[in-house]
């Protein structure tokens, strides 16, 4: 009897319990390959990791738009390179920001910093003469008290943001209003303003995960470029025109070296980690938000101010339309956002690719 009521147990076993078994194992298993496939996006095959490279140039352009200063180290602090665009041309009495677009030649207008005193001096041709100069000098970094002085506060646009700015006096830069061919004032934003000005596209707090700001770029603190690529945009342009143009042309801060045998790779990293020969134990992770979208702007000769009508932009149209969100403009350089307080930076110093990815898409809306 004990054996047939232990058979009977074993066929009430499997035959009852081992199929309900089998169905719960087989359910846990396909949710879990559900969740698992939910969970990671479908990701292309970006490759491996780049080689590790080195900053061959970082340009501040201390005034949006106007000529740029190659430097030997600068300040990375999470609005962007100090002294990089914290001050901007506007319109007067509506304080609408200008740019090349508006005033090629506004990239003849040059500041230069002078480290021993901590300041700014802005030159320009004088229109109509060969050798008068415009010329007036500011602090490079003013106090909150030489600002109350000689500044008031107006609210400024660029793009468009309206953002609280510091204006300098008529009396210092109405010599510039003939340049203009209209009445213009400077204004400036401090790095550490009370009221930011705050990233928007790629760059807003939803998806960057956290709140950043910068003071007058167009949209991101930092505009990463490499040599790989701008040697093969020259080897091209020089076929096409006989032309070749320098980087300068697009304005980078940090420039490095990159692979010359794979130009363009910077089109799929996500973040930057850059070690400081400055500070010790420096280390500065960058995140990539976006490719920076370009329009005629490089076109502008940052020499003298001419505007050529067809190049690089023609070339660029033909091979650089590359971003799924804003495939009716040529990508080059990527534009960040740095974590953290800030850090010096210097030439020389190694920058690596921590993170690619395939999913860049630029969010308009500037
Ligand atoms: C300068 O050009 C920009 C872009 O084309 C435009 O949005 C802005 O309003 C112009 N500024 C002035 C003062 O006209
Ligand atoms: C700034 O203000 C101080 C104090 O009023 C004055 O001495 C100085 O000349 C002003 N500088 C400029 C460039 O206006
Ligand atoms: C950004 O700042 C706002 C206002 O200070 C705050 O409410 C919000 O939670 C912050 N967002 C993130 C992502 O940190």
């Amino acid at each position: 009897m004990a054996s047939s009521s232990t058979t009977q147990g074993a066929i009430v076993l499997s035959v009852f319990f081992l199929p309900i078994l089998t169905y719960f194992l087989y359910i846990r298993l396909t949710t879990q390959a559900q969740s698992k496939s939910l969970n990671t996006k479908p990701q292309r095959d970006v490759g491996p990791l780049p080689a590790p490279t080195k900053i061959t140039q970082l340009l501040i352009h201390p005034i949006k738009s106007c000529h740029g200063i190659s430097v030997p180290s600068a300040k990375l602090l999470p609005t962007g390179l100090d002294l990089d665009r914290q001050w901007m041309w506007v319109s007067y009495p509506d304080y609408k920001f200008l740019t090349i677009r508006n005033l090629s030649k506004m990239t003849l207008i040059r500041p230069t910093y002078d480290s021993s005193t901590d300041t700014l001096t802005i030159t320009a041709p004088a229109p109509n003469s060969m050798d008068e100069k415009l010329q007036f000098s500011i602090p490079a970094h003013p106090s909150a008290s030489w600002l109350a002085s000689n500044t008031s506060l107006v609210d400024a646009t660029v793009w468009s943001a309206v953002t609280p700015a510091h204006c300098y006096s008529a009396e210092l830069t109405n010599q510039f209003n003939d340049f203009f061919g209209r009445e213009v004032r400077l204004v400036y934003k401090s790095p550490y303003s009370d009221v930011p000005r705050p990233l928007v596209s790629n760059g807003a707090p939803k998806v960057l995960g956290r709140n950043a700001s910068t003071c007058f770029p167009d949209l991101m603190p930092i505009l990463v470029g490499t040599e790989a690529s701008i040697d093969e945009l020259n080897t091209r342009l020089q076929a096409a025109e006989g032309l070749t143009i320098p980087v300068t042309r697009f304005r980078p801060n940090i420039l490095v070296k990159g692979d010359a045998t794979k130009p363009w790779d910077e089109d799929r990293w996500k973040t930057l980690r850059i070690t400081s020969s400055a500070e010790k134990d420096g280390e500065l992770v960058l995140d990539i938000t976006q490719r920076c979208a370009r329009c005629q702007v490089p076109n502008v000769d940052t020499e003298s101010g001419e505007k050529n009508p067809r190049q690089p932009w023609d070339t660029l149209m033909k091979y650089r339309r590359i971003d799924e969100g804003i495939t009716f403009k040529p990508c080059f350089g990527m534009l960040c956002v740095p974590r953290g307080e800030g850090m010096e930076i210097r030439v020389g110093d190694t920058l690596e690719v921590t993170e690619v990815t395939g999913d860049h898409r630029y969010l308009a809306g500037m």
